[in-house]
């Protein structure tokens, strides 16, 4: 349990989804699948997806001012800048760095955090520890994707399931009693192979023969992806509570990945939480990988779902493989404290 320590939560939280909407129905003319199957297997009915000229950058800078907004803070007043992605714009500079600039967060340190679908959450908690320690005052966390981009649309066990988004959180100070209350981050790194994008980096460098077989793009192993997902949802929501001192009947609102509706169902019966205490948007956006946990806080957030004093428990996994966890007692204050 977080003791004697300063209270971290986020202050606001911005969003921002490409306009373009693309259906099942459009994938079936593409690949050799059908609205049934996805719908019937995923919950996913339609994701957005960037056009050409969009990269990760560009609607994370939008999330993030969105965030600043909300929190009602300059960017000038945030030291540190953590951006979850696997998709960045390019390999260096850190999408983060194109963001300060982008932002002009001119007072702010900044970096990349890779722990796939799980790096909000990795985000937030490492974030988080910046503020406690008493280092810095608010950090803005990132998660932001453009799968589209690293897709192979050829590929029908992988182009049905992810999408494009951002979402953001500003963090910083809350009143003792609110905020991030426990934590559980994880990995295991034997799972490496079986979610993964091949080439591109020092293992093997872009060549011809990597573009030809199609080693830039996502590959998964979809079915153990799933079952150790099945596996770890519950437990590390179990673990994050255990360390904030609670257990899972004193949770107010679930927020999980959103991967694919039989996972979240599945996490929520190990649980025990009703369905109606579970957020779910996979239907809308598809797997926006690190993305997902913020669109899916923020969204729950604005439709009053989740309010002040509210215990809501966060949790999600990925490429890595990774896992984590975290439970927040909601605060929105008129005004940031500290
Ligand atoms: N349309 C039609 N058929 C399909 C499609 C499709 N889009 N995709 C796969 N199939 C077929 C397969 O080829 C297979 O056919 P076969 O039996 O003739 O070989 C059949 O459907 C069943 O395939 P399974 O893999 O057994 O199906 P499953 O029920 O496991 O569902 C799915 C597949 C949806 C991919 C599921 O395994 C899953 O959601 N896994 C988790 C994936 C995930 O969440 N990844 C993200 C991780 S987080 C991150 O960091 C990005």
């Amino acid at each position: 349990m977080i003791e004697n320590s300063i209270a971290v939560g986020i202050l606001g939280m911005g969003s921002c989804l490409p306009d373009k909407i693309v259906t099942n129905l459009d994938l079936e003319k593409i690949v050799d699948t059908s609205d049934e199957w996805i719908v019937d297997r995923t919950g996913i009915k339609a994701r957005r997806i960037a056009d050409e000229d969009t990269a990760t950058s560009d609607i994370a800078t939008k999330a993030a001012e969105r965030a600043l907004q909300d929190a009602g803070i300059p960017a000038s007043e945030i030291d540190l800048i953590i951006v979850a992605t696997a998709t960045p714009d390019m390999m260096f500079p850190s999408t983060s760095c194109i963001i300060q600039n982008n932002i002009k967060a001119v007072n702010a340190a900044a970096f990349d955090l890779a722990a796939g679908c799980s790096g909000f959450v990795y985000g937030l908690v490492t974030g988080s520890q910046f503020i406690r320690s008493g280092l810095y005052k608010k950090v803005l966390v990132i998660g932001a994707e453009t799968l589209s981009k690293i897709l192979n649309w050829q590929d029908r066990n992988t182009c049905v399931l992810f999408g494009d988004g951002a979402g953001a959180a500003v963090l910083g100070q809350v009143p003792s009693g609110y905020g991030i209350l426990g934590s559980h981050l994880g990995a295991d790194g034997s799972g490496g192979n079986l979610l993964k994008l091949p080439a591109g980096g020092s293992r093997e460098p872009a060549s011809i023969a990597s573009v030809t077989e199609r080693k830039h793009f996502v590959h998964m192993e979809g079915n153990d992806v799933f079952k150790f997902a099945i596996k770890i949802m519950g437990e590390a929501a179990l673990k994050a509570l255990a360390n904030a001192g609670l257990g899972p009947f004193d949770v107010d609102y679930l927020v999980p990945h959103q991967a694919n509706i039989r996972i979240i169902q599945s996490a929520a019966k190990r649980l025990k939480i009703p369905l109606d205490k579970v957020m779910v948007n996979v239907d809308k956006y598809g797997n926006t990988s690190a993305a997902s946990i913020p669109i899916a806080l923020e969204e729950a957030v604005d439709q009053g779902i989740i309010n002040t004093g509210d215990t809501v428990v966060l949790v999600g996994f990925g490429a890595g493989l990774t896992w984590a966890a975290c439970v927040i007692k909601w605060y929105k204050g008129e005004k940031p404290i500290g």
